[in-house]
């Protein structure tokens, strides 16, 4: 199946055709009816390339897609498809004059090529285009054009239902089209996931993953448009979709800023996140892969497996009434926090996360060591096993729970305070943070900390859960998706130092006379590592401050020192520093300090990683200084 300007003649054709969809270039499996044809090796190695890069997205699935675009543009304008930053790009070359080249660079963003990526599988929530578009593209459904195709062979359903197959091809539905997508399911970087939907509708897929939802995934489906449902057919279908996953979420604070509403994912805004010590749960960040589960509190059971005397089946009361309840104040930090920083450096995979991926409560719930002692946890099991292994409650479609694993000795030590939480911030979790029981595992990384806690396994082995193999680990700036191994990395658990300055916000004012300006934010480290030290600078780190840390929210007494290597919790600051003479602008400049001695690097770019976490360097807001309006008043 050719595109009608691939029989013309292809990417360089006189209507400049950026029509560039993946199948066009795909070098098929021999006996295919597609082939690449494009003739130009650079092209075929860009393509292998890419789908190398998709390769790493195990999981659900992750559409991506190239945008089919028709444009009048010059002849010598070659697009060509290349991988950049762990995107696809289309890159220009022109040999034209500086005039058009403006053009080109005008139009480049429009052009550019969505990797339209997630699922939920992954973990790994490809940046959607450009982001300022994101809060209305996770609140919309996007207007899905669907080519007329009046001409084309009607089918009914049982004839669809037919082929679910590779060896019967893959046929399935959309919106009562009929797609032939078999040698699609070769490239759906998602894998064989996609074969779910084989002889059926999309529909109940795509809502659940519902960055399936953009024009760029119609136009590529539209390519193998075969037919259309007989209408009865189609009537039947629509009767029997299942309804939304994400139906049933919870409702959340119109404050939170939304990253993506399905799943759901957002955090508060900067500026009143240091507002509070300890965060009211409703603002809290939100970090899920999946629906939230709704979990029936007395039917709720959490299973042991790995201990000497069998698999425990544990209620929702009996953790409650067998073991003394816990409190400890811990902050929680996702891997990806500050990853829209790396993004401005070059093109990272992920959520876009601002400065507010971090939030800090207090969790009371069961020591993870108590429960673990009382099923027969002891030298025998503790000689064998090496982890503890989470599973959650929420699962994709094919029955794959979320899942994350920590060292044995971090759940067994007596300082290291994991609980397996009921309670946040003195109420009952929040279904959004894993009602009924989370594990909280305190100074290490929020991808641990498992939600709606299903299943605990002492094991020799780290989970085997895509989001502790195949995500939230760091690589070399060198590493691209080209190199990049897995295996190679350790998961991340502890994360390093961390600070940034949620007051006052980039491209603010400041007015001269006022003589200081008050800059405010959070500090904290991993491990229990404590913050010791802040330092604030407002002329771009020449000169520095050490700001005032504090444990506790206005008006009540500060929280007692933290024993050695127990400091969980973040600290906030506040200082208020001279404005410079003469200063048209300053850049504000916080980096910390923790027990350890360990500081932030001062730059993103040495630490800049493909997935674009650990995102922890000197945070910069640069802030202008007005002249004195209040002398002239
Ligand atoms: N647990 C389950 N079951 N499902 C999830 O999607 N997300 C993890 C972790 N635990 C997740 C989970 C990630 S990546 C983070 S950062 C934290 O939960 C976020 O916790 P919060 O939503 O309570 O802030």
């Amino acid at each position: 199946m050719w595109c009608n300007h691939s029989k013309r003649g292809a990417c360089d054709d006189a209507t400049g055709c950026v029509h560039v969809t993946l199948v066009r270039l795909i070098k098929f499996p021999s006996g295919s009816r597609r082939i690449c044809r494009s003739r130009s090796p650079k092209l075929q190695d860009s393509y292998k390339r890419a789908m190398q890069h998709l390769k790493h997205c195990q999981g659900l699935a992750q559409v991506f897609l190239i945008r089919s675009q028709s444009s009048r543009l010059s002849k010598s304008v070659i697009p060509s498809l290349s991988v950049w930053d762990g995107h696809f790009s289309c890159r220009w070359r022109s040999t034209g004059g500086h005039g058009r080249q403006k053009y080109f660079n005008d139009r480049l963003p429009k052009f550019r090529f969505a990797l339209a990526g997630l699922l939920a599988g992954t973990g790994a929530v490809l940046a959607y285009k450009l982001h300022q578009d994101k809060v209305q593209l996770a609140a919309t459904s996007a207007q899905l054009r669907v080519t007329q195709t009046s001409d084309l062979p009607v089918y009914t359903l049982e004839e669809v239902t037919k082929h679910r197959s590779l060896d019967s091809g893959v046929w399935v539905t959309y919106k009562g089209g009929v797609y032939d997508i078999t040698e699609f399911v070769a490239i759906h970087p998602g894998g064989d996931k996609i074969l779910l939907a084989a002889g059926g509708a999309l529909e109940p897929y795509w809502a659940l993953y519902a960055v399936h939802q953009q024009d760029h995934v119609l136009e590529i489906l539209s390519e193998y448009k075969i037919g259309v449902l007989n209408p009865e057919s189609y009537k039947k279908q629509e009767s029997a979709n299942p309804s939304d996953p994400y139906s049933a979420e919870p409702t959340r604070h119109p404050a939170l800023q939304i990253n993506t509403l399905k799943p759901f994912n957002a955090e508060p805004p900067a500026s009143i996140l240091s507002d509070n010590y300890i965060t009211p749960s409703v603002i809290f960040f939100k970090r899920n892969h999946l629906p939230v589960p709704r979990v029936d509190p007395e039917a709720y059971r959490l299973e042991i497996e790995g201990l000497s005397g069998g698999v425990v089946s544990l209620s929702l009361s009996e953790l409650k009434s067998r073991f003394p309840k816990h409190t400890i104040t811990a902050t929680l930090q996702c891997a990806g926090n500050r990853r829209s920083e790396m993004n401005k450096v070059k093109q990272v995979k992920g959520l876009n996360w601002g400065i507010a991926a971090i939030s800090n409560a207090t969790w009371s719930g069961a020591r993870l060591r108590d429960v673990l002692l009382y099923y027969g946890f002891g030298t025998e099991v503790a000689a064998k096993a090496k982890h503890l292994q989470f599973e959650g409650l929420d699962k994709d479609v094919t029955g794959t729970a979320y899942g994350a694993s920590i060292p044995l000795n971090k759940a067994v030590s007596e300082e290291g305070d994991v609980l397996l939480a009921y309670e946040m911030n003195g109420e009952d979790l929040p279904p959004d943070h894993g009602y009924p029981v989370r594990v909280v595992v305190p100074g290490v990384v929020g991808a641990r900390n498992v939600k709606w806690l299903g299943k605990i396994v002492v094991s020799d082995e780290e989970s085997k859960s895509h989001w502790q193999q195949n995500d939230y680990k760091g690589f070399s700036p060198g590493t691209d998706w080209d190199t990049v191994d897995f295996k190679s990395a350790p998961a991340i658990q502890e994360l390093p130092i961390q600070s940034a300055i949620t007051h006052p916000a980039e491209g603010t004012s400041v007015d001269r006379s006022d003589r200081e300006v008050t800059v405010k934010g959070y500090a904290w480290s991993g491990g229990g590592r404590e913050v010791v030290r802040v330092d604030v600078s407002v002329d771009g780190g020449k000169t520095w401050h050490v700001a005032k840390l504090r444990t506790s929210d206005q008006g009540q007494h500060p929280a007692p020192p933290p024993p050695p290597g127990r400091a969980w919790a973040w600290k906030l600051w506040e200082i208020d520093v001279p404005i410079p003479h003469r200063a048209q602008e300053l850049e504000i400049v916080c980096k910390a300090v923790d027990s350890g001695y360990n500081m932030q690097p001062d730059t993103v770019a040495p630490i800049w990683n493909l997935r674009g976490v650990l995102s922890n360097a000197w945070h910069r807001v640069k802030v202008k200084v007005s002249e004195g309006f209040k002398d002239q008043k």
